[in-house]
């Protein structure tokens, strides 16, 4: 798994790079979106969107666009998350965030730059095919659009100096962090020409890993080392953010953690694949200190 991580980590910074690189733009726009790309990060979205690939015995690098378009779309999220109007943090994968470097509007427009960008390279990709680009787009913008990541970004937003529901933060969670962890799994199956019943276990296994994922990220912005996590914590307390430990307690959040591990690993078992790749990813979402 680590050398799969490693491998293909590198593997699609490279290729994000590269294919920016290779456009023309204003240099400027250019130099701070590929400051973002180039700044670190897990890469977990377009890792488990390739072993997803992997695990229906297909060729990983079917996938190399539409994993580059979607770790896009996840750093463009991360820079406007991190403005002076939302979360307004100055650290992100250890290093100052976009708009500290390149002020505000350059880095509205650089996360404009990279969502817009992502889309075009899926519809330009040679390798899939038309049905599947359409399809991708389409479940793609779902995602990270108003029914998805942004709508949950909004719901975050509006949270704040409120105490939730567990069922409200669940909803939360599952829309700004849980549905672009879906499209990594869904574009792997679809990729796969996976069938329908298949596709519909890894919905649910995208589910719970993206409710773990989240909890473990609410956790660490409490029980984190900054120098790790390369970012702030306590910005989610500072913001009066209600987040799982702060409604469940430290223990209830990691009990929390642990039934959605649970639970996305017995998605996995029902399934006709080698999941092994996958049941590791999760495994190491759960456990991870940054
Ligand atoms: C951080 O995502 C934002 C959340 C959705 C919790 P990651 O923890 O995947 O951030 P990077 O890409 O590794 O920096
Ligand atoms: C943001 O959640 C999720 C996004 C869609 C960007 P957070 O605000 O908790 O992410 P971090 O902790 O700043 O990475
Ligand atoms: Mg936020
Ligand atoms: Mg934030
Ligand atoms: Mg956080």
């Amino acid at each position: 798994m680590k050398e799969f991580q490693q491998q293909h980590g590198e593997l699609i910074t490279n290729h994000m790079v590269e294919t920016v690189d290779s456009l023309s733009m204003p240099s400027n726009l250019k130099r701070a979106i590929i400051y973002s790309l180039q700044a670190g990060g897990k890469r977990i979205r377009p890792i488990l969107l390739l072993a997803t690939i992997k695990a229906f015995n297909k060729d990983p690098l079917l996938g190399l666009n539409t994993a580059s378009a979607l770790e896009m779309i996840h750093t463009y999220s991360l820079i406007h998350d991190d403005l002076p109007s939302m979360d307004d943090d100055d650290l992100r994968r250890g290093k100052p965030t976009n708009h500290k470097m390149f002020g505000e509007a350059m880095a509205i427009l650089a996360g404009d730059g990279l969502l817009t960008y992502s889309f075009q390279l899926v519809a330009e990709d040679k390798g899939l095919t038309n049905d599947n680009k359409i399809r991708l787009i389409g479940l793609l913008a779902k995602c990270a659009g108003p029914e998805g990541m942004v709508g949950g970004q909004v719901a975050d937003i509006e949270g704040e100096n409120k105490k939730l529901t567990v069922r409200e933060l669940e909803s939360i969670h599952e829309h700004k962090t849980g549905k672009l962890l879906m499209f990594s799994v869904l574009a792997g199956g679809i990729i796969s020409e996976a069938p329908e019943e298949q596709l519909q276990l890894l919905e649910q296994f995208a589910y719970h890993i993206g409710l773990a994922f989240q909890i473990q990220d609410d956790i660490l912005d409490i029980e984190g080392s900054e120098e790790i996590i390369g970012k702030p914590v306590g910005s989610d307390e500072s913001k009066r953010k209600s987040t799982y430990p702060s409604l469940l307690t430290i223990g209830g959040a990691k009990e929390k953690l642990q039934f959605h591990l649970k639970e996305a690993l017995s998605s996995l078992d029902q399934m006709t694949i080698d999941s092994s790749l996958l049941s590791e990813i999760a495994q190491l979402i759960v456990a991870r200190n940054h």
